[in-house]
């Protein structure tokens, strides 16, 4: 998958391909070519489900709520659920099951576990109805059409750099420095993209001793922090600084995401240590805060009313009976198929850039300008 996504990566780079999947060059049948979903498209009117996973961040709230607002205004019906926090794979693939019942033309999913949704969007496929893995790719099942997403490689990219930038202005001395590697759920497909991606950054800084991760933890099942929650960076922050960082001074941690930079950052204050560099990822305002507060170091910025347009924008593609319009083919290997992608660029957010990248989130470009 690595090299998978290295390969594509250096095309992107090179801005060589921007794909527009229409129906005359895939001959109107969805990417796959399947065979169940309508070529001719389907109702105006229809209705869309979105299944989302619980609100393990600020992003997936939002979504939710623009989904339904973007929907409606679409013209279609929104049939939108999120799994709770408790039995959240079960109580998901019984909504994505409960969708297919309904009728829904097209069933968008923010996959709790991307892993164990097979079942249900095989039932989605067969009654007629196109999936989109929206945000998180789902695994090991042709049954999945789409996928639209922020870059995740790039994300995971923009964190290891800035996590570099950051200790190169901030850590007080000169390299060799101290770091220690989080990444987010095993469950999450995305989790080693991000991490993959930070990696491909990093480890050539780790192989020439320019960083130094003392605890000896860069294997990717050893920094997983399961089902994304704030608790569990915590406890391992805690026990690496027990452990290892007695007398050694910590200079940068490498967070996949604003919540758990947060618990990272409590762990180091509660044991009465300074703030090392730390990366974040979705803008929460919390975090952002946060940044301007010159705590927490980065963030990136994914702009959910976006992705959720795209998404949107794909729906009213397939209901005209055309293709969804992609721009990337080669990334997303699922382990059965590689799933066409739409993909969005996502931003890196400094303390020095937040104006500018924040130019068009009202939201929380106030809370920056309040900075000032
Ligand atoms: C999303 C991140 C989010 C994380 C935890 C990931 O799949 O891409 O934006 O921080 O899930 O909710």
């Amino acid at each position: 998958m690595k090299k998978i996504i290295l390969t594509a990566t250096a095309i992107v780079a090179a801005g060589a391909f921007m794909l527009t999947g229409c129906s005359s060059e895939r001959g109107g049948t969805p990417a796959d070519g399947g065979d169940s979903a309508e070529a001719a498209g389907f109702p105006a009117d229809a209705t869309i489900g979105v299944a989302l996973p619980d609100k393990t961040s600020e992003n997936w709230v939002l979504a939710g709520k623009l989904f339904t607002d973007g929907l409606e205004k679409a013209g279609f019906k929104a049939d939108v659920q999120y799994a709770p926090a408790s039995n959240t794979v079960a109580e998901q693939q019984n909504q994505i099951q409960a969708m297919v019942t309904g009728g829904a033309k097209v069933i968008i999913i923010g996959a709790k576990d991307g892993k164990q949704l097979t079942t249900q969007v095989q039932a989605a496929k067969d009654a007629g109805a196109y999936v989109i893995a929206y945000d998180r790719l789902i695994e090991n099942t042709e049954a999945v059409d789409y996928y639209v997403a922020f870059d995740n490689f790039k994300v995971g990219q923009l964190q290891g750099q800035a996590l570099l930038d950051g200790l190169a202005a901030n850590a007080g001395h000169e390299a060799p420095y101290n770091i220690e590697l989080f990444s987010g759920s095993p469950d999450d497909a995305n989790s080693a993209v991000f991490f993959n991606g930070a990696m491909d950054v990093l480890q050539p800084k780790i192989d020439d001793g320019t960083l130094k991760v003392l605890s000896g933890q860069t294997e990717i099942a050893q920094t997983a922090t399961d089902g994304w929650k704030a608790e569990n960076a915590q406890r391992r922050m805690d026990s690496i600084l027990t452990s290892t960082y007695s007398s050694a001074a910590l200079d940068g941690v490498l967070s996949p995401n604003d919540t758990l930079a947060r618990a990272v950052i409590t762990s180091v204050q509660q044991a009465g240590k300074p703030v090392p560099v730390v990366t974040g990822q979705d803008s929460e305002v919390e975090s952002v805060k946060s940044i301007m507060d010159g705590v927490q170091y980065s963030t990136i910025n994914k702009d959910t009313t976006l992705l959720v347009e795209q998404a949107i924008k794909m729906v009213g593609q397939l209901q005209k009976g055309d293709d969804a319009e992609v721009n990337d083919t080669e990334q997303y290997d699922n382990g059965v198929k590689v799933v066409p992608a739409y993909l969005l660029d996502p931003v890196i957010v400094t303390k020095e850039n937040a104006e500018e990248a924040y130019a068009n989130v009202p939201s929380l470009l106030e809370i920056v300008k309040s900075y000032q």
